[in-house]
C-alpha cells in the first residue's frame, strides 16, 4: 500500500547545499552562515554568495531589459502586480544571462509605478529599483530582500525545481514559481495581514475579534508555518528593521507598537485554539509593516517578495540543472476501476 504524505509534509526531495531551515531551533542558515549575519550584504553580494554561477553586471542588465519591459507595460493594465511580473518575464527576449531575469523583475516592478523611469547602471540594484519606483527607504528594501531571498524547499522553490527538472529552461521555471508564490498561503499573505491590523484597530475587543475569526474556521494571516515549530527567525529580523525605521517615523512607531501587542494576543489565542499545534508568527507579519512603511501598496507586496526571492529560485534552478533528476512523484489512485468481467 502506498503511503500518502498529505501536502508532502515531512518528505525530503533533494540534497541541497543552499540553505538549512531548522524548524525546531528556529534557525535559517544560508550556505553555512546565519541569516542574521548576512544583514549587511548588498543584493549583488548575496547573489554571488548563493549562486554557483557568476552574477554578471546587474546594472547593465537593468539597462538592457528596460526598453522591452516599457513596450510591454500597456499589457499590465488590469493585472495584479505579480501577474504583470509573470507576463513581463514570459515576454522578455530570451537570454542565457540569469542577471537579466533578476533585473527584469526589479525593473518591471518599478516601471509599473513610474513608466518613464530610467535605470542607472552605475547604481546598486536595490538603490536603483527603489529610486525608479519612487520609494522612501532603500536600505529597508535591501534588508527585506536579503531576509527573504532564500528559504529551502518552500512551495514556489519546489515548483521552480520541478519545472527546471523537465529541462524547460530558467524562464519557464521562474514563471511557474511566480504562480506558486501568488497564493495567500504562501507569498500572498502580507496584504491580508495589513487588512487584519486595520480591522483590529477598529475592534472594541481585539481578543474577541481573533476568537470569532477562528471560530468561523478562518486563518490568521502571518501566523503558522509548515516547518517552524517556533517563531520564524525572519519575523524578528524584519521586526528589528521596522524598529530602525520607526526611529524616523512616529506613525510607524505607533503602528509597530500596536502590531507587537496584536502579535502577543494572536499567538496566545492561537495556542488556546489549537493546543496540539505551535502556531507562531511567520515572515509575512512584519513584512506587511515594513513594505507599507517603505511606500508599497498592499497589492504590490507579493510582487516585491518575488523580486527578492528570485535569488533563491535561481540558486535552486542551478543546483537542479547540475545535479537533479526529473521530479516525478506518484499518486495513489483511489477512484473506481473498470468492470473487467
Ligand atoms: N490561523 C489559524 N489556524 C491555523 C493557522 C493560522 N494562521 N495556520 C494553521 N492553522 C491550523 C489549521 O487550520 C490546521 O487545523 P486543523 O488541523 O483543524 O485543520 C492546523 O493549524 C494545521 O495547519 P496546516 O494547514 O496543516 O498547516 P500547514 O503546514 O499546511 O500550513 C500555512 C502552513 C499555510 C503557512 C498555515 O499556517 C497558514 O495558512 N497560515 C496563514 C497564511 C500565512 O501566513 N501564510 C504565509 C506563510 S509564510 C510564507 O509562505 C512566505
Amino acid at each position: 500500500m502506498q503511503v500518502v504524505a498529505s501536502g508532502l509534509e515531512g518528505v525530503c526531495v533533494a540534497d541541497s547545499r543552499i540553505s538549512l531551515v531548522d524548524g525546531q531551533a528556529g534557525r535559517l542558515i544560508l550556505r553555512g552562515v546565519h541569516l542574521h549575519d548576512l544583514g549587511d550584504k548588498s543584493f549583488e553580494e548575496l547573489a554571488r554568495f548563493l549562486w554557483e554561477v557568476p552574477l554578471e553586471n546587474l546594472g547593465e542588465a537593468r539597462l538592457r531589459v528596460a526598453p522591452a519591459l516599457r513596450e510591454l507595460l500597456p499589457l499590465a493594465h488590469g493585472l495584479a502586480p505579480i501577474e504583470w511580473l509573470r507576463l513581463a518575464l514570459d515576454r522578455l527576449p530570451d537570454t542565457k544571462n540569469p542577471a537579466d531575469w533578476v533585473a527584469a523583475l526589479g525593473v518591471a516592478l518599478a516601471l509599473r509605478r513610474h513608466p518613464a523611469a530610467e535605470p542607472d547602471p552605475q547604481a546598486d540594484h536595490v538603490s536603483d529599483v527603489a529610486r525608479m519606483a519612487g520609494l522612501k527607504w532603500p536600505d529597508g528594501l535591501r534588508r527585506y530582500w536579503i531576509c527573504v531571498a532564500e528559504h529551502g524547499m518552500n512551495a514556489s522553490t519546489f515548483t521552480a525545481r520541478v519545472v527546471a527538472s523537465t529541462r524547460a529552461g530558467q524562464r519557464a521555471a521562474l514563471s511557474a514559481a511566480l504562480g506558486a508564490l501568488q497564493g495567500p498561503l504562501h507569498g500572498g499573505a502580507p496584504g491580508p495581514v495589513l487588512d487584519m491590523l486595520d480591522e483590529l484597530q477598529q475592534a472594541p475587543d481585539p481578543e474577541d475579534w481573533f476568537r470569532h475569526k477562528l471560530a468561523r474556521g478562518e486563518r490568521l494571516m502571518g501566523f503558522g508555518h509548515r516547518i517552524y515549530r517556533v517563531r520564524d527567525p525572519r519575523a524578528e529580523v524584519l521586526r528589528v528593521a521596522c524598529q530602525k525605521l520607526a526611529e524616523q517615523s512616529s506613525e510607524l512607531a505607533e503602528r509597530l507598537r500596536f502590531a507587537e501587542r496584536m502579535e502577543k494576543l494572536a499567538t496566545a489565542v492561537l495556542a488556546a485554539h489549537k493546543p496540539g499545534r505551535v502556531l507562531q508568527t511567520n515572515v509575512e507579519y512584519y513584512t506587511a509593516l515594513l513594505l507599507e512603511a517603505i511606500g508599497f501598496e498592499r497589492e504590490e507586496f507579493t510582487a516585491v517578495f518575488a523580486c527578492g526571492r528570485v535569488l533563491g529560485w535561481l540558486a535552486h534552478i542551478f543546483e537542479q540543472e547540475k545535479e537533479g533528476r526529473l521530479i516525478r512523484p506518484e499518486v495513489r489512485y483511489v477512484g473506481p476501476l473498470p468492470d473487467e468481467r
